[in-house]
C-alpha cells in the first residue's frame, strides 16, 4: 500500500480538490482499492464524500494519533493506495502525516502569496526525508505567472509537468460528491487529472522500486529525475 499526502500550509491551494480527484482517478485506473482520510478539522473532504453516491474510493474515519496503526489495518484489508488530506497549517499533525507517507503532493497556486508560503511545507517534508511534488493548481491559461511559478518552485523540488488550470468544473463537480471525470469525461479538467494521476502513479512506482533495491546495488542506479523539466 502506498500513502499519498496532500499538504500545504496555504489555505485554499487545492488540497481537498486534488485529494478527491486523485483518489477517484486512481480508483478508476485500477490502482485501488483506494482509501481516503481527512485529517483537517474543517472536514471538507469528509463532507464531499458524504454527498457522494459511489462508495469508492472508501473513506476511513480516523485520528492522526491512530493513523499509523490504522494504516496497518488498511494494508491488511487490502487497500492499495491511501490519499490523506491535511489542514492548512504547519503543525505536529502535518508532520505525523508526512512521516507515514511515501510521497507528498504540495498544491500551489501560481501567486506570490502561495509561493512564499510553500517554503515552510517544503522544509517540513525535507526534514522528514520524504519525496515531494509540487502541483501548480488553479493556473490562468497562458498567464506568464504560471511559468514563473514553475521556475521558482523547481529550485526547491520536483514540479509536476501537468498544470491544473482554474476551471469552474472543479468546484461545480464537487458539490454533489463527484469529480470532473464523473461529470464530463471530455472536459479539459478531466484530461488534466488523467495526466496528473499518470505522472503521480509513475512516481509512486519509481519510489517503490527504489525501496526494494538491495543497498549494495542501489548506488549504481541512476538517481531518478526529481527535477523534471517544467512544461
Ligand atoms: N483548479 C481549480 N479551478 C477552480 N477552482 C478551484 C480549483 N482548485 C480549487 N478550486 C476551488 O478553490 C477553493 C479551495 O480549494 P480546496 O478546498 O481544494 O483548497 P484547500 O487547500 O483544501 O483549502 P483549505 O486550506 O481551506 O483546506 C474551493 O472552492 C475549490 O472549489
Ligand atoms: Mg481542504
Amino acid at each position: 500500500m502506498r500513502v499519498l499526502a496532500i499538504s500545504s500550509q496555504k489555505g485554499g491551494s487545492g488540497k481537498t480538490t486534488l485529494a478527491g480527484h486523485i483518489a477517484v482517478q486512481a480508483q478508476k485506473m485500477g490502482a485501488g482499492p483506494v482509501a481516503l482520510v481527512d485529517t483537517d478539522p474543517q472536514g471538507s473532504l469528509a463532507d464531499w464524500w458524504n454527498e457522494r453516491q459511489d462508495e469508492t474510493p472508501v473513506f476511513v474515519s480516523t485520528y492522526v494519533s491512530r493513523l499509523a496503526a490504522d494504516i496497518e489495518r488498511m494494508r491488511d484489508a487490502g487497500i492499495k493506495l491511501l490519499v490523506v488530506d491535511t489542514p492548512p497549517a504547519i503543525t505536529d499533525t502535518i508532520a505525523d502525516v508526512v512521516h507515514v507517507s511515501d510521497l507528498i503532493i504540495i498544491p500551489t497556486r501560481p501567486s506570490p502569496h502561495d509561493l512564499r508560503a510553500a517554503g515552510a511545507t517544503v522544509e517540513l517534508v525535507e526534514n522528514l526525508g520524504k519525496p515531494l511534488i509540487f502541483v501548480i493548481n488553479a493556473a490562468t491559461p497562458r498567464a506568464r505567472m504560471t511559468s514563473d511559478a514553475a521556475c521558482a518552485l523547481s529550485q526547491h523540488g520536483t514540479v509536476a509537468p501537468v498544470i491544473i488550470h482554474h476551471r469552474a468544473d472543479f468546484a461545480a463537480s464537487m458539490i454533489d460528491g463527484r469529480t470532473v471525470m464523473e461529470v464530463s469525461k471530455a472536459a479539459r479538467a478531466a484530461s488534466e487529472i488523467t495526466k496528473l494521476w499518470e505522472y503521480i502513479d509513475a512516481r509512486l512506482i519509481s519510489g517503490r522500486r527504489k525501496t526494494i533495491m538491495p543497498s549494495s546495488t542501489a548506488s549504481v542506479i541512476e538517481k531518478p529525475s526529481f527535477n523534471v523539466g517544467v512544461h
